[in-house]
């Protein structure tokens, strides 16, 4: 088969709750739709079997209309990416079984991409270069993680949590409170009219790691919620938000900068649907200028579950000659493979 310098490749995304698709020219975006699935909202989290059905119902008009976006007819497209995990098992077979279809249907190559890896390189659509190496911090509702990004497949592991992911703290903490799901945009929200320094919670650090910990932050919400009255909440939910918000952003920025000091990295890319955070991306910008890094923040719309992320991933698998089996399976646990 003969690779085309700028390949149109069709994107598919259904790990988790979102039902996406994206078409690409080369690294060039030209369409792509995100379908959030609302069905969950009621049940404060995601229920799987409720998620691939879903994904049943919406993927097809989905994709169809993400292609007359991009003016693109079938016979237009060069390859299929598609999110072969992590995610959930069911979800992830929806958009596996449904990319293989289209691929078998056209005779065109499979593509199939890390969702992890499609968090971090989000930050590069539409560039047909990377500035590689630099640090990574990957925060979504699975991961947090610093990684050492050599190159593209070429990962470092500088540190991790160890418990919560920052994601799932902001999430239980947005249920603590009883604001709703998925709390880290909803706190997010709300502490921008609160005082991040109303309540001093616990920031983890250990010593000679890069390592976060976020369950004994999560459990010191939890004590100080139980012990205040349910007015005295509802009149302080948005100081409560802003300094729980803090005690996550603080440890993050501190521990990122750190490691890329000492690993003398002078470029910070945040990645995962943590990365839309406002305080963060605040935060992480002044200490950017402080400190002479550069730092790369993904675009709202490429932070949380999208295709975009998922396409622009195979222009680079396509670029590098590296089309799949159509027999490729599902895989649920997908990890990075570290170098280390
Ligand atoms: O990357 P993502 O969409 O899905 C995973 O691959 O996990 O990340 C979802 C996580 C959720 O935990 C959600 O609460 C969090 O990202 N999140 C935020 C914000 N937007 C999404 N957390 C804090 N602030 C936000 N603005
Ligand atoms: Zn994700």
């Amino acid at each position: 088969m003969t690779f085309k310098k700028n390949p149109i490749i069709l994107g598919i995304e259904t790990s988790c709750d979102e039902t996406a698709a994206a078409v690409f020219r080369g690294p060039t975006l030209l369409s792509h739709i995100a379908a959030s699935q609302i069905v969950h909202q009621a049940y404060g989290g995601v229920v799987p079997e409720y998620a691939s059905r879903e994904h049943e119902k919406l993927l097809a008009p989905v994709v169809e209309n993400t292609m007359t976006q991009a003016a693109i007819n079938w016979p237009d497209v060069d390859a299929i990416a598609v999110t072969q995990g992590p995610g959930l098992a069911g979800s992830l077979l929806v958009g596996l079984s449904y990319a293989k279809g289209i691929a078998i249907g056209l005779n065109r190559p499979l593509l199939g991409v890390n969702h992890i890896e499609g968090h971090i390189f989000a930050n590069f659509i539409g560039q047909s270069e990377l500035p590689v190496p630099f640090l990574c911090l990957l925060v979504s509702g699975g991961h947090t993680q610093l990684i050492h990004v050599e190159d593209i497949h070429q990962y470092r592991l500088i540190g991790q949590t160890r418990d919560d992911a920052a994601g799932e703290a902001f999430d239980k903490v947005g249920r603590m409170l009883g604001i709703g799901y998925p709390g880290g945009p909803l706190i997010d929200q709300l502490a921008k009219s609160g005082n991040p320094n109303f309540e001093h919670f616990p920031r983890s650090k250990f010593d000679g790691s890069y390592d976060f910990s976020f369950s004994g932050l999560k459990t010191a919400v939890l004590y100080y919620v139980q012990k205040q009255t349910g007015a005295f909440i509802n009149d302080h939910l948005a100081d409560i938000a802003a300094s729980f918000q803090q005690a996550v952003v603080e440890v993050l920025v501190n521990r990122a900068f750190e490691a890329a000091a000492d690993l003398k990295l002078d470029k910070l890319v945040l990645a995962g649907g943590v990365a839309a955070n406002t305080a963060l991306r605040r935060l992480a910008g002044q200490r950017a200028s402080q400190t002479g890094i550069t730092i790369f923040q993904p675009d709202l719309r490429y932070c949380t579950d999208n295709a975009a992320m998922i396409a622009y991933m195979g222009y680079w698998k396509y670029r590098h000659e590296q089309t799949q089996s159509l027999s490729i399976p599902a895989f649920p646990n997908l990890k990075l493979s570290f170098g280390n």
